[in-house]
């Protein structure tokens, strides 16, 4: 403490840290956002490093605004560093700064909450990134003390070349979606209620005994939605059924949406409808795609995948970078029924174990698979797995995509008084009545699909009062943590709800 201007140095060093900082932040989230990191391995805490550098500015920020009230050769007060325009020095530089500080915080902020607000508010806010940067670089370049020296030049100049250059590859990619960047933007757990687009079967060939893979195509070979692995779509037939299905193409992919589709005997008609009727050529009615079954960063993987229940995995394998520790097992009853198992298996054969019980008479020992394992568990399949798998691993660890709902212990079915905040309509829902049903056939505009619980395609965000989930979705926890639950079987534990739509 013998130098005098010591936060006169403390203030500069961490302005100028705060700068590049937040330079870096914004550049790795529009690297991040815009895909061109993809093919990169990028472990689980390098996914992480946007908000870490985002908060270390923030801390930054906060500890040159301190710097700035300490020295005493400065001594701003705190009413200087806090509120626009009350300082006499550089009242506008001073001012952009001091505004620049209240978005980062925002942005800061909101990303903490991200999971409590809706997702086109945080995205949003977040865009305020570029402008506090912008505002951060005319602060720096006319209130700084070292402005005018040759070096703090240089800095100034690499700094906002990299923040022109990265927002401008941000601009760029952003116009290159189009206006499917609004799928990208709905949130895999906090969907939009999704708009059916006409789709063109591009080819519909079989890929195993009872398996037909289905590609669908823009008819003007428009650019699709981005879509993260786990996602479905929901195909609605000309009879009227919807039936969601998995994507099992590459994420990547733009131009086309692959499903495969296994037809099942007790299906309600939907998958032999399709096995008989849909040709390459036809036309079809396509929502989505939606995502329940999230891949969340992580530095090891083992997904466990059981006949169709391939597909989401494939597309998770798919999007994950080279250099990424996972392993796939994959079951079936034969490997005539597996699809995909022959290109997986020549592509991955150190991390694969196939399992075909044709092949191999003693069952799937998930014991021995499970136990040593500490890696994410990613499992699709058929109910008997999932319930095998999940009595095996802790919960934070399990990540599960059913295609049948769960069985779920509901109480008495009693009337709900349900207001809808944005419709501005109160009714009341009969015990015997979904809430869904109820929804519709009072105008609000929600859409239901599978009205089991499983496809999401129904979310709607709570406002007021307690929902009984009983779906099969996502977590409890997970759907009250979001605020969102799924009326086509859910109901209310309180009396009323309020329902933000
Ligand atoms: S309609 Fe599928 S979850 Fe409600």
């Amino acid at each position: 403490m013998s130098d005098p201007h010591l936060w006169w140095y403390v203030s500069r060093a961490s302005a100028m840290i705060a700068w590049a900082l937040m330079t870096a932040s914004v550049l790795w989230g529009i690297l991040l956002s815009t895909r061109v990191m993809r093919r990169v391995d990028n472990p689980a805490w390098l996914q992480d490093l946007h908000g870490y550098l985002g908060g270390t500015s923030l801390v930054m920020v906060g500890l040159h605004m301190v710097s700035l009230m300490i020295d005493s050769w400065l001594s701003f007060t705190a009413a200087e560093v806090l509120v626009p325009f009350a300082t006499a020095f550089k009242p506008l530089p001073v001012a952009l700064g001091i505004l620049a500080f209240y978005l980062l915080v925002a942005v800061q902020g909101s990303s903490l909450l991200l999971k409590r607000l809706p997702r086109k508010f945080w995205k949003g806010l977040h865009y305020a990134s570029y402008a506090t940067l912008l505002l951060v670089s005319f602060h720096a370049g006319f209130s700084g003390t070292d402005v005018g020296s040759l070096w703090y030049k240089i800095v100034s100049i690499t700094l906002i070349s990299v923040a022109a250059i990265a927002v401008t590859l941000r601009i760029v990619a952003g116009r290159r979606g189009g206006s499917a960047r609004r799928t990208d933007a709905a949130p895999t757990s906090t969907p939009l209620q999704p708009i059916p687009r006409t789709m063109v079967v591009a080819s519909a060939t079989g890929l195993a005994d009872g398996i037909v893979g289905i590609r669908l195509e823009l008819p003007d070979w428009g650019v699709l939605p981005v879509w993260p692995p786990g996602s479905h779509i929901t195909l609605h037939l000309p009879s009227g059924l919807q039936k969601q299905y998995s994507l099992c193409g590459d994420p990547a992919n733009r131009n086309q949406y692959d499903v495969a589709v296994l037809r099942t005997a007790d299906s309600a008609g939907g998958s032999s409808w399709i096995h008989e009727n849909l040709v390459p050529g036809m036309s079809l009615s396509v929502s989505g795609p939606m995502n329940h079954f999230e891949l969340e960063p992580a530095a090891d993987y083992l997904f466990i995948a059981g006949g169709i229940g391939i597909t989401p995995i494939k597309a998770m394998i798919q999007s994950l970078p080279a250099g990424r520790a996972w392993k796939l097992v994959y079951a079936g009853r034969s490997r005539q029924t597996m699809a995909f198992v022959a290109e997986l298996e020549a592509q991955y054969p150190q991390r694969m174990i196939v399992h075909a019980s044709d092949e191999n008479l003693r069952g799937l020992d998930l014991d021995v698979i499970l136990g040593p394992s500490t890696a994410q568990i990613y499992c699709c399949g058929p109910e008997s797995l999932l319930n095998a798998v999940a009595a095996r691993v802790p919960a934070a660890r399990l990540h599960l995509e059913r295609f049948v709902p769960l069985e779920r212990m509901a109480r008495p079915a009693a009337p709900i008084q349900v207001a809808c905040r944005k419709s501005h309509l109160e009714f009341t829902v009969a015990a015997e009545e979904s809430l869904l049903d109820a929804l519709e056939s009072h105008g609000v505009p929600i859409l239901g699909s599978c009205r089991k619980g499983i496809c999401g395609t129904c979310e709607v965000r709570v406002a007021e009062g307690r929902p009984e989930h009983l779906d099969s979705v996502l977590d409890d926890t997970e759907k009250d943590a979001l605020g969102v639950m799924y009326p086509c079987v859910s109901r209310s534990l309180t009396p009323a709800l309020v329902l933000n739509i």
